[in-house]
This record gives structure tokens, sequence and C-alpha cells, in this order.
């Protein structure tokens, strides 16, 4: 009896203790989700060594996959990547969840450089910011359990799930993506694609991050699931307080569930704003190539879209055009961007005007081409 006292005294302490740290928890949160930087990316590059030779490895160049990559991820916010294949998306993706170390720059989770951080406050930066693949066909371990991939996360963060409430929690997790808790015990192959990336989910959530990093998640999945698998990430979104960077190749994807946008080519970002900006007033040629290229539902609109081909592959990173990245490609490219390179900025002509125009971009041309007309 006595003893018995003395434990639920000690439980009723944990409790307390439990309760006040997860509403310290929450009001931090929530000092975030008032839309300041949660994460200030800057100058972000990653060089891949280029070697020659089997025995005496020399390097003789560089993959620059990311050089110099700027951006702001708001709290509650969700920023859209976007950019073709070979832009460097999965590597920046890859190194805000530290799967890369970068070349250069820097990362700062709420004003923290995570590059200085180490021991447990490292280990509370990644346990914040977790990721979602791609390929939910062969990102996840085929001799595994669905339960097991869920929680494995809890293997390296015990102090989030003891031992005993793992299986607890899976079925919980289970049940927030809109899966059946009792196939805690099947295998990956017994499920679709859209199943699968729901478990996915369930696994970047484990630890309950604030921030989804989520690499083209829906890119292998058929239209008709790529939005109920978006709709999913939208409701969890809210539920769990979260910000997310949603990477995808196409901007139709995109537009759906982002607050801003990041357009990438060759390692950098071309042009960023608000959706709106991005989609209604583009300045950058790349951008208004992209969309170009986006399927338009209405036949009316579609009719009066503007068409801007865009020829040839994404040019090697390893030896990328000199001053502007897209000039090998681009409709409007002069003699001066081979020579100069733009930075990405407000561009002068639209400074101060207070039009949707005045966002960042990085031609020395830019200027606005509405590409589908709105009415
Ligand atoms: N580990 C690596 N070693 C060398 N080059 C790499 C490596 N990972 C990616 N790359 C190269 O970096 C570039 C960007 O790749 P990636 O980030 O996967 O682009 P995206 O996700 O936009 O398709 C590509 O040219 C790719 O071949
Ligand atoms: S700087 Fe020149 S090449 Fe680059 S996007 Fe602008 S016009 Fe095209
Ligand atoms: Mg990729």
């Amino acid at each position: 009896m006595h003893r018995d006292e003395h434990g639920s005294r000690r439980e009723a302490r944990r409790e307390g203790r439990e309760a006040e740290r997860l509403m310290s928890e929450a009001h931090q949160k929530n000092a975030y989700a008032a839309g300041e930087p949660i994460l200030e990316v800057r100058g972000l590059a990653k060089h891949f060594p280029l070697t020659q030779g089997v025995v005496l490895k020399r390097q003789v160049g560089a993959v620059k996959a990311v050089d110099g990559v700027d951006f702001d991820l708001r709290g509650g916010e969700t920023l859209g990547i976007v950019g073709e294949s070979g832009c460097g998306k999965s590597t920046v993706a890859k190194m805000l969840v530290h799967l890369e170390e970068p070349t250069g720059g820097t990362i700062r989770y709420k004003g923290e450089d995570i590059a200085k951080l180490s021991g447990r406050a490292l280990k509370a930066v990644r346990r914040n910011i977790q990721m979602v693949f791609q390929d939910p066909y062969t990102s996840l371990n085929p001799r595994m359990t669905v339960g097991d991939i869920i929680g494995e996360p809890y293997d390296i963060h015990p102090e989030v799930a003891p031992k005993g409430d793992r299986r607890k929690r899976v079925q919980e997790l289970l049940d927030v993506v809109g899966l059946n808790p009792e196939y805690i015990n099947r295998y990956p192959h017994q499920f679709s694609g859209g199943q699968r990336q729901r478990i996915g989910i369930a696994r970047g959530l484990a630890l309950r991050p604030e921030i989804i990093v989520a690499d083209e998640p829906v890119s292998a999945l058929d239209v008709s699931v790529q939005a109920q698998v978006i709709n999913l990430m939208e409701r969890l979104q809210q539920e769990f307080d979260l910000s997310y960077v949603f990477i995808a190749h196409d901007l139709s994807i995109v537009r759906h569930i982002s607050d801003r946008v990041a357009v990438m080519y060759l390692g950098r970002v071309v042009e960023t704003g608000t959706d709106e900006q991005i989609y209604e007033h583009p300045t950058h040629p790349y951008t208004q190539a992209l969309l170009s290229a986006v399927p338009v539902p209405d036949p009316s609109r579609r009719e009066h879209r503007e068409r801007i081909i865009l020829t040839g592959d994404v040019p090697s990173p390893a030896n990328p055009p000199s001053g502007c990245h897209f000039r090998t490609r681009c409709f409007k490219a002069q003699e001066k961007c081979a020579v100069e390179d733009p930075v990405l900025a407000v561009p002068e002509w639209f400074k101060g005007r207070g039009v949707p125009a005045e966002h960042p971009s990085a031609c020395h041309f830019a200027e606005e081409k509405r590409i589908v007309p709105t009415e």
C-alpha cells in the first residue's frame, strides 16, 4: 500500500512534468506558426568530387549538384521546390535532413546554425526535421513488417516512445494516415503504391517532427492516387502543426499544396515567390517555360495559353554554362547572359511598385509574362 502510494505520487509527478514539457513544446511551436522562418538556408552548396583513376584517385573536377541555394521556410507553411530532374532538389532535401553534408553555406534552424550543433542539441534538431521519400516501392525495407518500419525511428530516439508503448503508437500512426491499425504485422508488398506512401508518411510522423521534407512524395503514384495523398498531407499539416518542404518536378502538383514556391535550375534557385506570383506573374524564362507545359483543364484557357518549348536536357552540373546557367536553353538569351551571372533579387524595374511581379528572379531581363490567362 505504502509503496503503491509512493509509486502513484511518483507517477503523478512524472505526468505533471510530461504535461509541462508538452505545453512548452507546443508553446515554442506556436511561436513559429506565426510565420517566422523556422529554416533559413543561405548559400547552400554540395559539390561532389569528380575523380579519375582506380587506385590513385585524383580529383579532376566537381559535380556542382547544389551551387548556392537561398530560401526560408516559415512556420506552418508549405514551400514547394520545383525543377526538372537533375536540378539538385534531392540533394537539397538530403542536406536538410543530414543525409548529406553541405560543402558550403548554412542551414539555420530557429536561428541556430545546425553545422555548429552536436550531441543532444543536434539529435533534437534531427528529430524535428524528417523526410518522406519519393519512391514508396524502394524506400521501404521489404523484409520488415509495417510495424517495424514505422517504429524504427524510436530505436534512435527511445525517449519519444518507451518500448512498451511502441505498438500502440504505431497503431495510432496507421490510423492517422488512414490505414487499418490491424495491418501492423503485414509486409510492404501487401500494400498498394498509395498505401505504401501512407506508411512512409506515418514513419515520417513517428517522432512528431515540426518539419517534413517530402521529396517528390507523389511522383511515382497514379494520378488518381496523387490527390488522395496530397489531401492527407494537407490534413496532417493542420493536425500536427507541420511545416513542409514539398519537392516536385511538375508545377501543377505543387500548386495545390504550396504557399510559396522556389524554382530550381541546375543547382540554384532562379525564382521565388508566393504561389500567385509564380503562377500568375512569373518573370523568369525558365519558370515561364515550365508553366507552359502544365496541363490546363479548362479548354478556353488552354487555347490561349502561350507555348514555350524547352529544348534539350539540363546540362551537366560538372560543367555548367558560364554566366546564367539557363542560357543554353533560354529563348531570351543575349550576350550579357554568358558573361554575367544574374543574382536572385527583385529586379530593379519592379522594385517598390507594389505589383504582384515584385518578387526575386535571377534573370538580367526579367519581365512578366502571363502564360495561362486567368479568364
Ligand atoms: N552522390 C553523388 N555523386 C555525384 N553526383 C551526384 C550524387 N548525387 C547526385 N549527383 C548529381 O547531382 C545532380 C543533382 O541530383 P539530384 O539532387 O538528385 O537532382 P534532382 O533531385 O533535382 O533530380 C545530378 O546531376 C546528379 O547526377
Ligand atoms: S539571364 Fe539571360 S539566359 Fe538567363 S534567364 Fe535571363 S535572359 Fe535567359
Ligand atoms: Mg530527385
